[in-house]
């Protein structure tokens, strides 16, 4: 039984990964990917992006993505859709446009109803907004913010959801689990939705963690209860915790084990947390060395894809013991 099956029988909907194209070349990987016990729901890791669907104004590309959620459909597996709206990873056009108010919402809405259209009945939940605000809960310089105030976020959120009625439709940040003044400003963005009668059903925490600097069970699941209390979905999106020292004694191993027990621990606590995403399964691919030199190993497979104690421990708490 892998994380994906014992979370469905502790009565969740998944146990998902980010995956790419850049990782179906290695056969260690995808055997892993293809069983469907370990792994049911995947998030593109980059392909879904502006920068890749939209490189340039009208033009849009599909095949990377189309990759992924092929090979995720073929395998009678779940994706969640990333994303949408986010300050990063945007095509110059974007990122280096003048824009007025009207030509912003009017590129921004296309966008969203091409790529949404595009995977519409394909994607369980699409991160519509991601990463808006900064650590104190004030919105971040984007050029969405500067050129259209808050009001790009319902403006987005009902693009998308006059695209495809029946995804999720999530906000998405990360240090939602650990920065009280960012989870009061994510609080503010369900609430402007709500005011507005514009749909959200969920939001996602990012819980890019790390060793040491995880919240206990309880306070995280406290933290996912003021927005089911709003009448949402939770889920977390892009777990992973990094170890903030190399190579990671045996004491740092094992702490990483009960970090990722306390954030998993916190969905089982919470009945609207829907599941868990970790952002790659194993170090070989992890984002965070090359973005934080001297921190890694943050995943529940080393790189050489054998179980972590992190891995053992996460089935233990799922198997109840
Ligand atoms: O595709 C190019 C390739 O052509 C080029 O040779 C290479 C050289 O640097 O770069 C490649 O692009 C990289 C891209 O990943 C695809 O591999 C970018 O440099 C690199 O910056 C980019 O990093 C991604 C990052 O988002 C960008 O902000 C990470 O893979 C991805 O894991 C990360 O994911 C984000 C989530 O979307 C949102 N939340 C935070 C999370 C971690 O940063």
């Amino acid at each position: 039984e892998g994380l994906h099956s014992l979370m469905v029988a502790a009565g969740k909907l998944y146990f998902g990964t980010a995956m790419d194209t850049g990782n179906f070349n290695d056969p260690a990987y995808m055997a892993i990917v293809t069983n469907k016990s370990e792994f049911g729901m995947f998030t593109p890791e980059n392909s879904m992006k502006w920068q890749v669907t939209e490189p340039q104004l009208d033009k849009f590309s599909f095949t990377q993505a189309d990759e992924v959620a092929q090979k995720v459909k073929s395998n009678g597996q779940m994706l969640r859709c990333h994303t949408l709206v986010w300050y990063s990873q945007l095509p110059t056009f974007v990122a280096n446009g003048s824009w007025t108010p009207a030509t912003l919402s009017a590129v921004m809405t296309a966008h969203i109803t091409n790529v949404v259209t595009h995977y519409a009945g394909q994607c369980y939940a699409w991160d519509v907004v991601n990463e808006a605000l900064n650590e104190d809960g004030t919105f971040r310089q984007s050029v969405f913010f500067q050129t259209l105030g808050s009001a790009f976020i319902p403006l987005a959120f009902r693009a998308a959801a006059a695209a495809d009625p029946r995804a999720k439709l999530y906000y998405n940040d990360f240090n939602l689990e650990t920065t009280p003044a960012k989870t009061a400003g994510a609080l503010r963005i369900v609430q402007l939705l709500q005011s507005n009668k514009t749909r959200i059903d969920g939001v996602g925490f990012q819980a890019h963690l790390a060793v040491n600097h995880t919240p206990p069970r309880t306070s995280l699941a406290a933290t996912l209860r003021r927005f089911t209390a709003l009448g949402l979905e939770v889920a977390y999106t892009e777990l992973d915790v990094a170890q903030t020292a190399l190579p990671e004694s045996a004491a740092a191993l094992a702490q990483q084990a009960r970090d990722y027990v306390a954030v998993v621990g916190s969905c089982l606590d919470v009945p609207r947390c829907v599941g868990v995403t970790v952002w790659q399964f194993t170090d070989k691919f992890s984002w965070v060395p090359a973005a934080f030199p001297g921190r890694g190993e943050a995943c529940l497979f080393a790189s050489d894809y054998s179980r972590k104690p992190a891995y053992d421990a996460l089935v233990a708490l799922l198997r109840g013991r």
